[in-house]
């Protein structure tokens, strides 16, 4: 968990940064957003429920910062041909990508392996695994040509130590970790191209209250407490590390 890193970033840190978010229209996607939008970067938000990405638009819109851009996809159903068209669409309008940030997660309640469902089974590894994977893999173009990108996984202690009960959760979100992690050592050689994850630690979301009903959610942090890292990695400060899980 990276809980306790402060950091003071700079008032236009992320300034003309172009930054795709998928899960941006939930709790910890939407205030990562936000706060990018801030700091002066272009956010592309990606997500399922247009409503949800809409809402943040708006206030990112009202708050007077950069205008943001919606791109609707279902992480569970979508095609390899859905994600080549979502990167010619970044090619067409940004042209690069200089942040990319895998927010999104399907997360149904914990349960023994032996009575989950088949089809929880592939829609966990179909949101939580391949997503990240195809669509980092298909904006590696878009990635390289930014002079310092970084890609940041976000990570769950649920992933990160060997529980029981964790279900296809923990276990897609270990192999997140390596998956980031695979990145990084193959592409070392790449100085402009980072590759991080960050475990955010308990927060109070809609994802948080589906595995923890008994627990009094406001005493669990809001996810606009959680981004100190997550705002590092993106800007410059966070230049030269590869890697990590933090
Ligand atoms: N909350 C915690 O305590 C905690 C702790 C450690 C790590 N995390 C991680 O933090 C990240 C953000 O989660 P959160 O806590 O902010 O939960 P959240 O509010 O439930 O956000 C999850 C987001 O993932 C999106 N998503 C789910 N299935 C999708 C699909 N098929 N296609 C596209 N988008 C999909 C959701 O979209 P919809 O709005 O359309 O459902 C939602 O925007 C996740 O990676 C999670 O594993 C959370």
């Amino acid at each position: 968990m990276d809980s306790d890193f402060s950091y003071a970033p700079a008032p236009d840190l992320l300034q003309d940064r172009v930054i795709l978010i998928t899960g941006a229209g939930g709790g910890l996607g939407s205030a990562l957003a936000e706060a990018c939008a801030g700091l002066g970067a272009c956010v592309i938000l990606v997500g399922r429920t247009v409503s949800k990405l809409e809402t943040v638009y708006d206030r990112i819109v009202a708050a007077g910062a950069t205008q943001p851009a919606i791109l609707p996809m279902n992480l569970m159903t979508a095609t390899w041909g859905e994600y080549e068209a979502l990167v010619a669409s970044l090619e067409q309008n940004f042209g690069r990508l200089d942040g990319m940030v895998h927010a999104a997660a399907h997360f149904k309640g914990f349960t023994r392996l032996e009575d989950l469902e088949p089809r929880e089974w592939l829609d966990g590894l179909q949101v939580n695994l391949t997503a990240p994977y195809t669509l980092t893999r298909l904006c590696l173009p878009l990635l390289r040509k930014s002079q310092d990108a970084s890609v940041i996984q976000i990570a769950d202690e649920a992933g990160r130590r060997l529980r029981a009960f964790n279900g296809i959760y923990g276990i897609s979100k270990r192999a997140a970790d390596a998956l980031i992690g695979s990145f990084a050592l193959e592409l070392k050689h790449e100085k402009n191209l980072r590759f991080n994850s960050v475990d955010p630690g308990p927060m109070r979301t809609a994802l948080r209250a589906r595995g923890y009903a008994a627990e009094v959610i406001q005493d669990i942090a809001l996810p606009q407490t959680r981004l100190a890292r997550l705002l590092w990695l993106l800007g410059p400060d966070g230049r030269g590390v590869s890697g990590e899980a933090f």
